[in-house]
C-alpha cells in the first residue's frame, strides 16, 4: 500500500515505530527556508525520550520519498504535532497579516496628516509645516534625501525621540536641519561636548536690576515654543542633564523645574527632541576615536529610536558634490572624488587610517580644488593638516592612485 499524498500541513508531526525496548521516531517540522522541512530522528527507550541523533533539512521531493520509506518500514503517523502545526500556520500567516496591519496604519497616518493645516512632502513622507521664523534653518538645495531617511522622517512626524549615531560628518545634524528647513520648524542646538551646564540646559535664577528672575534653559524654551531641540554629542552630557532629559523622553513627557518651585513645563505639539552621538550603541566599537565619550546605559537608549547613519554611498556622494558645487563640478570629477572618499573610509575601517573621512571634508576639499585647480594643494588645508603625518601619507597615496599628476 502506498503512503497517501498529504498536504503540506498534514505531513507535519511525529512518525513512530514501536521496537522491542521502546520506540523509534521521526519528527517533521517546517524549516527556515521556504519549501523545506526539518527531519529529526530519535530512539526512545522505555519511558525515556531519547535524544535527537539525526537532524536534517529536506525539500518537498525528498520529504515525499522519506514518508514512503517510513511507511514501508512500519512507521505510523502518531500525532499531529500541535506545536509545530500551529507554529507553521502562524509562521505562514504572519507576513500577510503584518502587511494588512501596516497598510491600515499608513492609511490612518495619512488621514491624520491630511487633516493638519499644511504639509510638505519629504522623501515618501508628508511632514506638517510649522511657521517661518529666524530659527528655521536655511534650505540647502543640494541636500540629498536618501531612501534610507524615510523611516527617520516618519518618526519625526510621529513625535518619536530620534537619536542619530554615526561618524563625524556623516550627515546627522544636517538631516534634522534640512527636514526642519523644508517644513519650517525652528531648530536649537545644544552641544554637550563643551561648556553646557545643567543651568544652560534647564534654566537658572539671576539678579537683574535688583530683581531675581528665572531664565529658562534651552530645554524648557524649546518645549514651550515648539522648537526642535538637537542635543549634539549626547554621549558627553553630564548625568544631571541626562536626568532632566529622561523625563521628557516619554511621549508627551513633561519637565519639572525643581529649582523653580516644581513648575511643570508641558511640551508644545510641535516640540521635537533629537540627539546625535558618535560612539554610542552600535558605534561603541569606535569609542577610542571619540575620547571622553560616555557609555550610555541601555535603559536610556531604549527611550530613543536610534538610527545608525552611515556615510552616503559613492553614487549619492558624487551626486551631492555635483549639486553642491554646480555648475563647475562635473559628474566625472565627482565620481573620482567620491571613490577617493570611499577608499579612505575602507582604509579607516581596516584601521590603516586613524581618521574618518567625512562628507564635510570631501566637499571642502572639492571646493578648494575647484579654486586652486590643484588637488594636492587643496588637500593641504582641507585634509593633510587635520590628520597625522602617517595618515596624510596614506591619503596622498590613495589620491595618487585615482588622479594621475598633470602632464
Ligand atoms: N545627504 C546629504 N546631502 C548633501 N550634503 C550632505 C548630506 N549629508 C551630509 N552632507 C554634508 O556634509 C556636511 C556634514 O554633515 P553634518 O554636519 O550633518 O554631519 P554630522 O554627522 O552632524 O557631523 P558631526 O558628528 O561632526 O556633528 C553637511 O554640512 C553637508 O554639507
Ligand atoms: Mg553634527
Amino acid at each position: 500500500m502506498n503512503a497517501p499524498e498529504l498536504t503540506e500541513d498534514e505531513r507535519l508531526g511525529l512518525y513512530l515505530r514501536r521496537t522491542a525496548t521502546g520506540a523509534e521516531w521521526w519528527r517533521v517540522s517546517i524549516a527556515d527556508r521556504p519549501q523545506t522541512w526539518r527531519l529529526e530522528h530519535g530512539v526512545q527507550d522505555g519511558e525515556v525520550k531519547g535524544a535527537v541523533d539525526i537532524d536534517l533539512v529536506v525539500d518537498a521531493e525528498n520529504l515525499r520519498a522519506k514518508l514512503k520509506k517510513w511507511h514501508r518500514e512500519g512507521f505510523v503517523f502518531e500525532a499531529r504535532d500541535a506545536g509545530s502545526t500551529a507554529d507553521a500556520k502562524q509562521r505562514v500567516s504572519f507576513m500577510p497579516e503584518l502587511q494588512r496591519a501596516t497598510s491600515a496604519a499608513a492609511q490612518q497616518r495619512a488621514n491624520s496628516v491630511a487633516s493638519a493645516v499644511q504639509t510638505v512632502r519629504i522623501g515618501h513622507v508628508d511632514v506638517p509645516c510649522g511657521v517661518p521664523g529666524p530659527l528655521v534653518p536655511r534650505v540647502n538645495p543640494a541636500y540629498l534625501f536618501s531612501e534610507r531617511f524615510n523611516d527617520i522622517v516618519e518618526d519625526i512626524v510621529e513625535n518619536k525621540r530620534v537619536m542619530l549615531i554615526g561618524h563625524t560628518g556623516a550627515g546627522k545634524t544636517s538631516l534634522i536641519e534640512q527636514v526642519a528647513a523644508r517644513a519650517q520648524h525652528g531648530v536649537v542646538r545644544s552641544n554637550m561636548n563643551g561648556q553646557t551646564t545643567v543651568g544652560d540646559f534647564v534654566g537658572f535664577w539671576t539678579v537683574k536690576g535688583g530683581a531675581t528672575l528665572w531664565v529658562d534653559g534651552v530645554l524648557p524654551t524649546a518645549m514651550r515654543e515648539g522648537l526642535w531641540l538637537i542635543v549634539d554629542e549626547i554621549d558627553f552630557a553630564e548625568p544631571s542633564i541626562l536626568a532632566a532629559l529622561t523625563a521628557v523622553l516619554e511621549p508627551h513627557g513633561r519637565l519639572t523645574l525643581k529649582e523653580k518651585g516644581n513648575e511643570v513645563v508641558a511640551p508644545h505639539p510641535a516640540f521635537r527632541l533629537f540627539a546625535t552621538a558618535n560612539a554610542v550603541g552600535a558605534m561603541s566599537q569606535f569609542r577610542h576615536l571619540y575620547q571622553g565619550a560616555n557609555l550610555m546605559n541601555e535603559a536610556f537608549l531604549d527611550r530613543w529610536r536610534v538610527y545608525l547613519l552611515d556615510y552616503l554611498s559613492p553614487a549619492e556622494e558624487a551626486d551631492v558634490l555635483v549639486r553642491t558645487l554646480a555648475p563647475h563640478m562635473t559628474p566625472a570629477l565627482a565620481a573620482t572624488l567620491a571613490a577617493i572618499a570611499a577608499d579612505c573610509r575602507a582604509a579607516f575601517a581596516r584601521e590603516d587610517l586613524s581618521s574618518a573621512f567625512s562628507t564635510r571634508r570631501l566637499l571642502d576639499w572639492a571646493e578648494l580644488m575647484l579654486r586652486t585647480g590643484d588637488p594636492e594643494r587643496a588637500a593641504g588645508p582641507a585634509i593633510y593638516a587635520k590628520v597625522s603625518p602617517e595618515d596624510a601619507a596614506l591619503i596622498r597615496g590613495i589620491i595618487r592612485h585615482h588622479i594621475a599628476p598633470a602632464g
